[in-house]
C-alpha cells in the first residue's frame, strides 16, 4: 500500500492560512494556543492552527454584529451581494486544484473525489445562492379594512455555523450560501479535524471583496469554541451539522437565548433493492451509497434491504465490488478509498465491526484495518444482519455495509421506518408504482429512486425525526436565514 505521499499526479498544496479570521483580520487566538491538524493517510501533523475559545468567539460575534448593523454589507443592494457571491464562486474555481488537494490532504478523501464531487458542488452552491440574493421578497396581503399589509423577509442577523469534517468545504458552502444571499453575517467554526479549507475559502472570500466581519472563521474544539458560539447572546442562530447527540447539547445550550436552530444530523438510511430491479445498477448504486467518502456520509445507505429471491446473487456481486476497491494514498489518482478522518473514527468503526461479529452477523468481506499506517479500514460487508443488531441501529460512519434480507413490500416499509432517524432512503425497482409507494411511505427527507447520493444546490436536503430540523439547499434554506416581518399601514 502506498500511504506515504510519494510523487504522484498531484502536487501537495501550500498551507497558507492557519490563523483566525475576525473582522477581516487574520490573528492568533487570544490564548495563543494552537492545535495540530493531522494527515489521516500518514498520521503526520500538517500544520498547527490557532485554537479559538470563548474570548475569540466573543470578538468574532461582535465583528459580525458590527458588519450586520453598519457598514457596506448592511446597506449593500441585494444584487451586489449576489455579484460578490458569484465572484467568490469564480475565485474558488480559479483555485480548484489547490483547494481539491488541500481538502484531500486534511480530510483523507481521494483527490479524485474532491475534484469530481466536493469542489463542483461547492462552486455550484455559491452560484445558485448568488442568484437568490435579489429574489428574496415578501407578499402583499389583503387583510380586512382600509389597510395596506405586506411582509418583508429580513436577514436573520449574526449566524453561528458549526460544521463537521466529512465534507468540510461543501458544508461551509451549504451554510454560507443561504446566509450571505439573505444578508446575514457569519461566525463559522469548522471541525477541529479539518480546518484548513474553510480558512482558505475565507481568505478567498476576502480577496473577492466581502466586507470585514461578514465572514468570520474561528477554528477550535466543540465543547469550548463551539459551545461559546451556541451560548453567545449576540448570535441569533446556530446552524449545525454533525452528530445527533451534539445537537441535543446544542439545543439545551441555546435554550437560554432562544436561538433559532437548524440541524442536519446523522442517519441509518434504508436502501431497498426489490427483485425486479436492474441488479447490476443496484449493486453499483449501493456500493456508492455506502462506501463513498469512506462511508463518512450522513445519508449513507447503511441498512441495505435486499429482497430474498435476489439476495445471494446481490451479495456475490457486492463482495466482488467491495474487494476491488482501491485503498491507498489519496493523492494517487487510482485510489477510490482513503483513510477515515481520525483515530477516534477509526477506533469507533473497528469497534462496530467487532460488535457485528459478536452479535452473529457474517462478515463476508473486509473486517480489519488496512495496512499499518494511516486510519484505513477495509471495505467491509456483513450479511445475516437483523434489525436489532447494533450495526443495524447505530450510525457507524465508516465503510461497513449491512445487508438485511426481506420478503415483501409491507414488511420492508415497516422495517425501513423502524429507526429514530429519517434522513434519506433509496429504492431500486423497475416498477414505477412501487417506487412511488416507497417514496410516499418512507419517513425520510430525501428518497432516491434507482440512484443514490444525487445532490444539487437547488434540491432541499434534511431530516425527518432525529436526523434534523430544517432543510439545507434549495429555496427552503432561505427561510432559515430570514425573519418574516409584517407591516400594516392605515390607508384612512
Ligand atoms: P460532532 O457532532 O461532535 O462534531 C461536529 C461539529 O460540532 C464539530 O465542529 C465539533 O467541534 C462541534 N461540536 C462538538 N461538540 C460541540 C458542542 N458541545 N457545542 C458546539 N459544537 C460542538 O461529531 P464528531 O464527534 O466529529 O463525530 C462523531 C459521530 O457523529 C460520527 O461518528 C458520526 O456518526 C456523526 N457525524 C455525523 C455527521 C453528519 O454529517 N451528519 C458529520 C460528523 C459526524
Ligand atoms: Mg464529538
Amino acid at each position: 500500500m502506498a500511504t506515504a505521499l510519494e510523487p504522484t499526479t498531484y502536487t501537495l498544496p501550500k498551507i497558507r492560512q492557519t490563523q483566525l479570521l475576525i473582522g477581516g483580520k487574520w490573528q492568533d487566538s487570544v490564548s495563543g494556543k494552537t492545535f495540530a491538524t493531522v494527515n489521516p493517510a500518514t498520521e503526520e501533523v500538517i500544520a498547527e492552527v490557532a485554537e479559538g475559545d470563548a474570548a475569540d468567539i466573543d470578538l468574532a460575534a461582535k465583528a459580525a454584529r458590527k458588519a450586520f448593523e453598519s457598514g457596506p454589507w448592511a446597506t449593500m443592494d441585494a444584487r451586489d451581494r449576489g455579484k460578490l457571491m458569484t465572484k467568490l464562486a469564480n475565485l474558488l474555481e480559479d483555485n480548484f486544484d489547490e483547494l481539491a488537494a488541500l481538502e484531500s490532504l486534511d480530510n483523507g478523501k481521494p483527490i479524485s473525489d474532491a475534484r469530481a464531487a466536493d469542489l463542483p458542488l461547492v462552486i455550484d452552491c455559491l452560484h445558485y445562492y448568488a442568484g437568490w440574493a435579489d429574489k428574496i421578497h415578501g407578499d402583499t396581503i389583503p387583510i380586512r379594512g382600509n389597510h395596506f399589509c405586506y411582509t418583508r423577509r429580513e436577514p436573520l442577523g449574526v449566524c453561528g455555523q458549526i460544521i463537521p469534517w466529512n465534507f468540510p468545504m461543501l458544508m461551509a458552502a451549504w451554510k454560507w450560501g443561504p446566509a450571505l444571499a439573505a444578508g446575514c453575517t457569519i461566525v463559522m467554526k469548522p471541525a477541529e479535524q479539518t480546518p484548513l479549507t474553510c480558512l482558505r475559502m475565507a481568505e478567498i472570500a476576502m480577496e473577492a471583496g466581502f466586507p470585514p466581519g461578514v465572514i468570520n472563521v474561528v477554528p477550535g474544539y466543540g465543547p469550548t469554541a463551539g459551545a461559546a458560539l451556541v451560548k453567545h447572546p449576540g448570535v441569533d442562530k446556530i446552524a449545525f451539522t454533525g452528530e445527533h447527540r451534539t445537537a441535543q447539547i446544542i439545543m439545551a445550550d441555546a435554550a437560554q437565548t432562544l436561538k433559532r436552530l437548524t440541524f442536519e444530523l446523522g442517519g441509518k438510511s434504508p436502501n431497498i433493492v426489490f427483485a425486479d430491479a436492474d441488479i447490476d445498477a443496484a449493486v453499483a448504486g449501493a456500493e456508492f451509497g455506502l462506501f463513498f467518502n469512506q462511508g463518512q456520509c450522513c445519508c449513507a445507505g447503511s441498512r441495505l434491504f435486499v429482497e430474498e429471491s435476489v439476495h445471494d446473487e446481490f451479495v456475490d456481486k457486492m463482495v466482488e465490488r467491495a474487494n476491488s476497491r482501491v485503498l491507498g494514498n489519496p493523492f494517487d489518482a487510482k485510489t477510490t478509498q482513503g483513510p477515515q478522518v481520525d483515530q477516534a473514527q477509526f477506533d469507533k468503526i473497528l469497534g462496530y465491526i467487532e460488535k457485528g461479529k459478536e452479535q452473529g452477523a457474517a462478515c463476508v468481506a473486509g473486517g480489519n484495518r488496512f495496512g499499518d499506517k494511516g486510519y484505513f479500514v477495509e471495505p467491509t460487508v456483513f450479511t445475516g444482519v437483523t434489525d436489532d443488531m447494533a450495526i443495524a441501529q447505530e450510525e457507524i460512519f465508516g465503510p461497513v455495509m449491512n445487508i438485511l434480507s426481506f420478503k415483501g413490500f409491507d414488511e420492508v416499509v415497516t422495517r425501513a421506518n423502524n429507526t429514530c432517524f429519517g434522513l434519506a432512503a433509496a429504492v431500486w425497482t423497475r416498477d414505477v408504482s412501487k417506487a412511488h409507494r416507497i417514496a410516499n411511505s418512507v419517513r425520510a427527507g430525501t428518497v432516491w429512486v434507482n440512484c443514490y447520493d444525487v445532490f444539487d444546490a437547488a434540491a432541499p436536503f434534511g431530516g425527518f425525526k432525529m436526523s434534523g430540523i430544517g432543510r439545507e439547499c434549495g429555496e427552503a434554506a432561505l427561510a432559515n436565514y430570514t425573519e418574516l416581518k409584517t407591516v400594516t399601514m392605515s390607508l384612512a
